[in-house]
């Protein structure tokens, strides 16, 4: 009786193709929302133009510096892109950490902490006089007015700081660099993660058209028909449009799929009713489902003898690298339990069989969901070529991605039952996205010289 009870609870989380095919169908109908100019302003899913119109071909080079923020890992880079016969691309990089404070401080705080980073990464690199141009990769929604400038929409994951939204990202790096009055920088592009994953992945392999990020935010970006986006002048070529896919449900449309698990995660988030899909499918926040879940497990008596201890009360207790090492198939069922004693909770080996179930089915919606959305983009793409048929390559990052045992399968298999007419390569990511924006740049400067 009591596993009927909690089959039942897990239940909700299970989709049926057929909720996955409505889930798909109801993703177009968003792009379509965010790409027409008659339904942009309320659309939820925000279709921004990105100005990158093409993918890299090889003749790129130069020395550049990247900046990238907003993942697991603060990092500035300095990448040195070489074309030609002997192309190449050499990377060394920093990482930085950004305490809570400041995310959740001031901008002006941010970017002052920002820039003290770059310039330790100048000093380590001996190069502090050079004015390196620069490209920012900002995991954020960003309203584009050209490659240099882009309006922060708002902050999502676990980004707060004031002042920051509705202003331009660029600028306020640009003053926190003339603030500090140390170095100059020349800011040529700033880059969503998912456009300079695509890009990092397409110096490799060209029909990589698409990018994806499955870490702690979700969100995909894709070469779109210039002639589609109506809000940018033109008709010729393509442009690469940033979804902020996140979003999806904003508006409610994915409420019937939503559980009590996903709105108590929603309405304790630091962005309430914000980033719905993000929620259901993120590394962020599928440990938060779980601990809920078993939180009301708890209270109902099927787990740690009905004691809700005071971890398992503390937000943010199970984090994506935990969630991986509990459903990893080589792990014992007394490694999940010391993994689980690590984490302050005292289970028996009937509680860690329930808590490996309850991660199992939270993970897995969250795959087929993010396979659900990738199959409408791929659709998508197959129609603009009048295709029957579209071999096509999506570059991939995010922990979640890559640390989890399950989620890539899982994703992969709803893409390929859900769009069937597609032939679909998953590329992972080596290089993260600070070399995509490095490429991005380098076009920039190149656009720049030529204009003038
Ligand atoms: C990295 C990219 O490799 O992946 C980041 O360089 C990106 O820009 C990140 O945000 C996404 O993964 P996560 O899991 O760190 O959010
Ligand atoms: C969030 C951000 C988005 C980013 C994604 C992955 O959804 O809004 O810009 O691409 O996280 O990092």
């Amino acid at each position: 009786e009591q596993h009927r009870q909690i089959d039942q609870t897990l239940s909700e989380f299970r989709l049926s193709t057929e909720q996955l095919l409505e889930v798909k169908k109801r993703m177009r109908t968003e792009i379509e929302n965010g790409l027409s100019r008659s339904t942009q302003d309320i659309a939820t899913v925000k279709m921004l133009p990105t100005f990158v119109r093409s993918t890299p071909d090889g003749s790129e080079y130069g020395d550049f510096l990247a900046l990238d923020l907003g993942g697991t890992n603060f990092r500035v880079l300095l990448v040195k892109i070489r074309s030609g016969k002997r192309r190449s691309v050499e990377m060394h990089n920093k990482i930085y950490a950004i305490p809570l404070e400041v995310m959740q401080g001031t901008g002006e705080e941010l970017f002052d902490h920002i820039v003290h980073c770059i310039s330790d990464f100048l000093d380590y690199m001996g190069m502090k006089n050079a004015r390196l141009p620069m490209g920012f990769t900002f995991s954020f929604p960003c309203k584009q007015t050209s490659l240099d400038a882009g309006i922060l929409v708002t902050w999502t994951k676990g980004f707060k700081a004031t002042d920051c939204e509705g202003e331009d990202v660029v600028g306020l790096l640009r003053e926190a660099i003339k603030r500090r009055e140390e170095f100059d920088l020349d800011v040529v592009a700033i880059v969503n993660d998912t456009v300079g994953t695509m890009m990092t992945c397409a110096y490799e392999e060209p029909t990589c058209e698409v990018g994806l990020i499955a870490g702690t935010g979700s969100n995909a970006c894709y070469m779109e028909e210039m002639r589609n986006i109506e809000m940018i002048e033109g008709d010729e070529g393509q442009m690469c449009v940033n979804m902020e896919w996140g979003a999806f449900g904003d508006n409610g449309c994915l409420d019937d799929f939503r559980t009590d698990y996903d709105r108590a995660v929603d309405e304790f988030s630091l962005n309430p009713g914000k980033q719905r899909y993000e929620k259901m499918c993120s590394g962020m926040y599928l440990g938060e489902i779980v601990r809920n879940i078993l939180i009301d497990l708890t209270k109902r008596g099927f787990l740690f003898r009905g004691q809700i201890s005071e971890t398992l009360k503390t937000r943010g207790i199970f984090e994506t690298k935990f969630l991986s090492q509990i459903e990893s198939d080589r792990l014992a069922l007394l490694q999940v339990r010391s993994i689980l004693q690590h984490l302050g909770l005292d289970s028996t080996c009937d509680d860690s069989i329930i808590v490996k179930e309850v991660c199992g089915a939270v993970s897995c919606r969250a795959a087929q969901l993010c396979g659900a959305g990738m199959a409408a983009v791929v659709d998508k793409i197959r129609e603009n070529r009048g295709l029957d048929h579209l071999d096509i390559t999506i570059g991939v990052d995010g922990t979640l991605y890559k640390l989890h045992p399950h989620f890539s399968g899982i994703m992969h298999q709803t893409v390929e039952e859900l769009a069937p007419q597609c032939n679909v390569n998953f590329l992972l990511s080596e290089d993260g996205s600070g070399k995509g924006a490095a490429l991005i740049t380098a076009v920039g400067c190149r656009l720049r010289q030529e204009l003038n």
